[in-house]
């Protein structure tokens, strides 16, 4: 059975920028997106560019775990050999999804939670899991009452970067709970994509001043290639190296608490 990569947020910069380098590797690929439509629309350019080209589309929301549920009964164990938790939001407000969950959270941490929980039995031993952080976790601190943050809480960055902060717990607990698992991060610096755009009065200022300066998604997204092709485990991909988690990060009596309170708040 031909072993494929999962792609999430596949329509995005950094994730049609991963499908294209992969694809042009004769990997094939499962982009998994909300947006059907844009899906088609990335998949079909990047087969134009490369003929032949092996690319899935397949539906998932992460700001639904029905949607992640019913994209995790999709796959068929042995189909895919690695996960790429790429998708990622910054909620302009504060916004509750059906499951009553921030929608920041859910996209970035808990989605990302389940589905990979999910996807764990039906994925080789020593599977290649890569999930994007952001070097914004310095900043904020983590607790299992900041998983659901209050409307008064709520912080359109400080949110965001508390549930990649969550994202990086999980990943780190997770290589520790499966050893044999290739778990790693990878963070792709500052990247020139829509993500970025936070909808204040002075974006498009900031796109002529700042955005020149950015990484392009093709080069902010190689931290992540790397991970994904390689042996190693529990490393952070940043630049054109990989380091260990910084020690600021490292608390494992913390992440098996983030892990406990997530485990009671989703069920798998
Ligand atoms: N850009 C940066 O400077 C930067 C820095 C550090 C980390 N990161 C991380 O890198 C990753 C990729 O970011 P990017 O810059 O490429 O952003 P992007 O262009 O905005 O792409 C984000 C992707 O996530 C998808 N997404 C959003 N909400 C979703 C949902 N509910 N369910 C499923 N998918 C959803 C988007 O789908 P649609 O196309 O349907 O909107 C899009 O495909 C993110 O995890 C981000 O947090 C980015």
């Amino acid at each position: 059975m031909e072993q494929r990569i999962i792609v999430t947020g596949a329509t995005g910069s950094m994730g049609a920028a991963a499908v294209e380098s992969l694809a042009g590797r004769g990997i094939p690929v499962l982009m998994a997106c909300r947006n059907m439509a844009k899906a088609a629309k990335v998949r079909d350019g990047i087969i134009g560019r490369i003929p032949g080209a092996d690319i899935e589309i397949r539906e998932l929301d992460l700001a639904s775990m029905d949607s992640v549920r019913r994209f995790a009964e999709g796959i068929e164990k042995g189909s895919v050999s690695a996960l790429f938790n790429n998708a990622g939001v910054i909620s302009k407000g504060y916004r509750i999804t059906a499951d009553g969950l921030e929608n920041t959270f859910s996209v970035n941490y808990f989605g990302p939670w389940l589905l990979t929980r999910l996807l764990l039995p039906k994925l080789p031993d020593d599977a290649r899991i890569v999930n994007m952080v952001s070097l914004t976790t310095r900043f904020v601190p983590l607790d299992e009452q900041m998983l659901r943050p209050s409307e008064k809480e709520f912080r359109q960055l400080g949110t965001y970067a508390r549930a990649k902060r969550a994202l990086l717990s999980f990943s780190m607990e997770l290589a520790r709970r499966c050893p044999s698992l290739r778990v790693n991060v990878a963070d792709p610096g500052i990247v020139a994509s829509d993500m970025i755009d936070l909808g204040h009065w002075y974006d498009p200022l900031a796109d002529v001043l700042f955005k020149p300066f950015c990484r392009r998604p093709e080069s902010g997204v190689q931290p992540a290639l790397r991970a994904l092709a390689s042996d190693k485990r529990n490393r952070c991909f940043i630049g054109r190296s990989d380091k260990e988690i910084p020690q600021r990060y490292v608390d494992p009596a913390l992440d098996a608490r983030i892990w406990a309170a997530t485990e009671k708040l989703i069920s798998l």
